[in-house]
């Protein structure tokens, strides 16, 4: 794969200034300022029972069974159900070292208790997204999700922007930077085995997706006043290849829509929660769906967490996979990932789901 001819464009949408919200949450919230952070709907709709059925538990796949020669077809009938019927699973036994995931959540913990100008020294820009700040807030009218977050471009090393990377804790460029290409290693390890249960021939069409990363740290503080009223993060499905999120600390959060209802996805320690982004729609040509998730707040404690979203390096090409159209019709457009950003932007600015504009006929 080349991609160091393509160069990481830059501006890649910015967001209209708001609150931080660790700082809000740390004040005297009057009425008012909250006003803005809170939804029309009640508490959020849960349902742990689906069907008759328990569905709490989003499949749980073991990452070094999945390669073990042995044991390795077994666990990929378990992966190709789960991305069939879930989208989302957790997976275990993925060898990322311990030490690595304790250093980059001691650096996260480290980072977020900064006095909040150190934190605005790594502020995104006006018409950027890197840094620390908020994602696509569009509009004045706009609800706004009760988080704040930080964006960084982590692969391939040439994608960084280093004045966007703290230097306090001292130690975080060399934890992220550990933990990120450990995470690309288990994303580009579940693509080629995804590849295989789908029988496409060329597993590199697959592991593609995980030629870029950039991660979203995401920092959700405690609600006293009205967690049951506020959204962390509000329903999306990520626009990416294939995400890859840690669950920094044991606090419940992020919730799945299946069947019309919200399901909880437990914090498992250790675990890397996958998730099928749009990107895998597309090529699957809608075998794998993307799933909507969010995240909801709790009254008490703080919540962090760290999603890696892989995607091809621009210069690459997204379309639904030759085997999985076969002799049917391509359900999604052929797209550049440069247009492909472009759309996400667009499609932002305009309150819509990509997704609509890369359906064929839908
Ligand atoms: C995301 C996301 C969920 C969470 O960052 O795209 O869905 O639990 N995060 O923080
Ligand atoms: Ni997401």
């Amino acid at each position: 794969m080349d991609g160091a001819a393509a160069a990481k464009p830059q501006n890649l949408g910015g967001s209209l200034p708001v609150p931080n919200v660790q700082d809000l949450a740390a004040s005297d919230l009057t009425p008012p300022v909250l006003d803005r952070y809170l939804r029309d709907t009640d508490a959020p709709a849960v349902s742990v029972v689906v069907n008759g059925e328990d569905a709490t538990s989003v499949p749980v796949v073991d990452l070094g069974r999945l390669l073990d020669p042995k044991l390795g077809e077994k666990e990929a009938a378990k992966l190709r159900s789960a991305c069939e019927n879930w989208g989302f699973f957790q997976v275990v036994n993925h060898g990322v070292p311990d030490k690595v995931i304790d250093a980059v959540k001691e650096d996260l913990k480290g980072f977020f208790q900064l006095p909040l100008a150190e934190k605005r020294a790594f502020a995104q820009e006006p018409g950027g997204i890197e840094g620390y700040g908020q994602a696509f807030v569009v509009s004045e009218e706009q609800k706004l999700d009760w988080a704040d977050m930080y964006f960084l471009s982590t692969q391939p090393p040439e994608y960084r922007d280093l004045k966007f990377w703290p230097s306090q804790p001292s130690t975080f460029r060399d934890s992220l930077e550990r933990y990120s290409a450990e995470v690309q290693r288990v994303a580009t390890d579940l693509l080629r085995i995804m590849a295989k249960n789908l029988g496409v021939k060329d597993p590199e069409k697959m592991t593609m997706i995980a030629g870029s990363q950039s991660v979203r740290i995401n920092y959700y503080p405690p609600c006293p006043q009205a967690h049951d009223k506020v959204l962390g993060l509000s329903p999306h499905s990520d626009a990416v290849g294939l995400t890859l999120l840690l669950q920094v600390s044991p606090v419940a959060g992020l919730q799945i829509r299946k069947n019309g209802s919200w399901i909880p996805v437990a914090p498992l320690p250790g675990a890397l929660v996958a998730n099928v982004g749009d990107v895998i729609e597309v090529l699957t040509n809608g075998k794998y769906k993307s799933i909507e998730h969010r995240a909801v707040v709790n009254a008490r404690e703080e919540r962090v967490s760290i999603a890696a979203f892989h995607a091809a390096k621009f210069g690459e090409t997204y379309e639904p996979l030759e085997e999985m159209v076969g002799e049917g019709a391509a359900r999604y457009r052929t797209i550049s990932v440069e247009d492909y950003v472009k759309l996400l932007l667009s499609s932002k600015l305009d309150g819509k789901n990509i997704m609509d504009a890369m359906k064929i006929n839908p």
